[in-house]
């Protein structure tokens, strides 16, 4: 029973909801090379660090300022607790050129 329930969490964490649009195959590689799906979902509700839905919302106003500020956060990790959370690991692995396309698509530009 115990692991049954263990596999749904996971199985609830994993699965995005159905109503947002996938990130095309080179933006889901970079999530997934880089663990980021571990910690985000693409809307709802916040696992470790906040649903992406909810960080496009809160730049909307101001997008091309963001996402150079962001950029550098992903790639070099975030101990702001802007989110009121958890502080995000840095992503060494994740090239200049990865974190802007990420970033791009998660705030819809
Ligand atoms: C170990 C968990 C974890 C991983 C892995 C992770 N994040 Fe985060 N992320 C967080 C947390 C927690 C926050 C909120 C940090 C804060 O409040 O300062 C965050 C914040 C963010 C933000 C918003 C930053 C801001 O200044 O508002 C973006 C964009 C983001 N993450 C994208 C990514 C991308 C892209 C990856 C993969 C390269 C990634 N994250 C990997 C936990 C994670």
């Amino acid at each position: 029973m115990r692991r049954i329930i263990a596999t749904l969490a996971i199985a609830a964490c994993t699965l995005p909801p159905a109503a947002l649009a996938n990130p095309p195959a080179e933006i889901a590689a970079i999530f997934k090379a880089n663990n980021c799906t571990v910690c985000h979902l693409l809307s709802g509700r916040t696992v470790v660090g906040p649903a992406y839905a909810e960080i496009a919302a809160r730049y909307a106003d101001d997008k091309a300022g963001a996402l150079p500020v962001l950029i550098e956060r992903v790639r070099k990790g975030s101990d702001a607790k802007l989110w009121g959370q958890a502080p995000m690991p840095p992503s060494p692995k994740l090239s200049e050129a990865e974190a802007d396309a990420a970033v791009r698509w998660i705030l819809g530009m």
